[in-house]
């Protein structure tokens, strides 16, 4: 057994991000022991990853003092324990492992580390392991200089898959809506509903009722930008358990509900989406994008743009809202910095308005008296009128727009994919990244 003292890490050492506490594992840690032959004995780590030989909390903690300690000292990083911030309580609530591995030569190796996560079957699909490896991923760039790291998946993980569109091969007896050659795009639901639909494929098994026909003047580039944005934005504005807005209609006539909604980042592929289902629900809609991205949004049906940039903007949104009957706010951008305007605004303007985010909620974060939850884009059964008959008729009759536009990548295939994340992580602007299989 290792003493405290020889351990790399100082006692105490953690990696926070807003749900999360990462912190080494230590082989005299009963819990750190027994938490390890649970998960990689779960039938989801087995099939991933294969079965080890890591049977029972004596063996966990040989492994961990003889590798994962020897991988802390030679690299400064490696396999880190992933637990719940759980308030106050200080227990440990271990729910997955995030590593961040090297291999040295002779053995085989690549130039940078690759990152890595497992999660308990029981908390999967809450955004839990890209949370863990972003708050990893950053730490070792701050603090072990590590600028490079691979990301390698594996063809049949079912996690890695959301957003396509095709040709339909052939359909299950009780389809009515679908026949042979139709032309579709569909969320293939695949992180959260199974392999079985997954997406990432040759031939994928899809849900009828999350997929949706392609008029003919739509490429299937434009029909994968709408899946998992667009299911995203309908579960906020449209579930009973987030805004319950009234369901989008081409019947409703604009601003007809006499009610607003703030969309905040709306220049992202899910507020473009939610912008245009909260006008179709008859809402007044207030954006919030950089100045450069006004006048689209405004083409897409926002009402009133804000700049989310300027130093006035929660100030301003909040003197807008206090002259309309606001019925929430829905936080659409892909930046946590996001969060905390949507909770100003709703803590300072008048009303007991609901807000919905798409990224998670930082601990203690939310002021007394907000109402404030996390959505997740998955199948439920209160948004598939919409993905059955609004969003069809809507595309049919050029009343729905493709937005974000796509940014097809010229190199087709795995290789695009390397040119695709380089874009992105310079930033896109109202655009989302297509990678063409062949
Ligand atoms: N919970 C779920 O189930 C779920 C599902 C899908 C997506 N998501 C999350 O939803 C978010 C949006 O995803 P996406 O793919 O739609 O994003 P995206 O297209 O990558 O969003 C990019 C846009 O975000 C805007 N933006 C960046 N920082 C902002 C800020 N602080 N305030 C306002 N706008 C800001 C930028 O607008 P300007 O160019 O105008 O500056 C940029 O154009 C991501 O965090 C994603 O992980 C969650």
């Amino acid at each position: 057994m290792a003493s405290e003292s020889a351990h790399p890490f100082p006692p105490g050492f953690n990696i926070s991000t807003s749900r999360l506490r990462i912190i080494p594992f230590h082989p005299a840690n009963q819990t750190h022991a027994e938490f390890l032959v649970q998960l990689w004995n779960t039938e989801d780590f087995i099939n991933f990853c294969g079965r080890t030989s890591i049977s029972t909390p004596e063996k966990a903690s040989n492994f961990i003092q003889q590798r994962v300690l020897q991988q802390y000292s030679v690299n400064k990083y490696g396999m880190f324990l992933v637990s719940l911030k759980e308030g106050e309580n200080t227990t440990l609530s271990p729910i997955g492992t995030v590593s961040l591995m090297k291999g040295a030569s002779p053995d085989p190796h690549f130039l940078a580390p690759d990152i890595g996560f497992a999660v308990l079957p029981e908390h999967s699909g809450k955004g839990y392991a890209a949370e863990a490896a972003k708050g990893l991923l950053e730490w070792a760039r701050t603090d072990r200089g590590v600028e490079a790291a691979f990301g390698f998946c594996d063809p049949s993980n079912r996690r890695s898959r959301e957003d396509i569109s095709g040709t339909v091969i052939e359909t299950g007896h009780s389809v009515t809506r679908f026949k042979a050659n139709d032309l579709v795009l569909a969320s293939a639901q695949g992180a959260i509903r199974g392999a079985h639909i997954g997406g990432f494929q040759e031939y994928v098994v899809a849900e009828a009722s999350f997929a949706c026909l392609i008029p003919k003047y739509m490429k299937f580039s434009e029909g994968a930008v709408f899946p998992l944005c667009f299911t995203t934005a309908s579960h906020a504005l449209f579930n009973s358990k987030f805004l319950a807005l009234p369901k989008p209609s081409l019947d409703i006539r604009p601003e007809s509900s006499g009610k607003s909604v703030l969309i905040w980042g709306d220049a992202s592929a899910v507020g473009m989406n939610a912008i245009q289902l909260a006008r179709a629900a008859g809402l007044e809609v207030y954006a919030t994008a950089s100045p450069r991205n006004f006048e689209y949004l405004k083409k897409l049906g926002a009402n009133r743009v804000f700049d989310y940039t300027s130093e006035t903007a929660v100030a301003e949104i909040v003197a807008a809202l206090g002259k309309s009957a606001c019925t929430g706010i829905f936080q659409a951008a892909g930046a946590e910095a996001s969060v905390k305007p949507c909770l100003d605004i709703a803590d300072r303007a008048d009303g007991n308005i609901f807000v919905v985010t798409t990224t998670p909620l930082v601990e203690g974060s939310v002021p007394e008296g907000v109402r404030a939850e996390m959505v997740f884009g998955n199948k439920h059964d209160d948004i598939l009128e919409i993905w059955e008959k609004f969003l069809p008729q809507a595309l049919f009759q050029k009343k729905y727009l493709i937005a974000p536009e796509p940014a097809v990548i010229e190199q087709k295939g795995l290789e695009g994919i390397q040119e695709g994340f380089n874009i992105l992580r310079k930033g896109v602007s109202a655009k989302k990244i297509v990678v063409a299989a062949d």
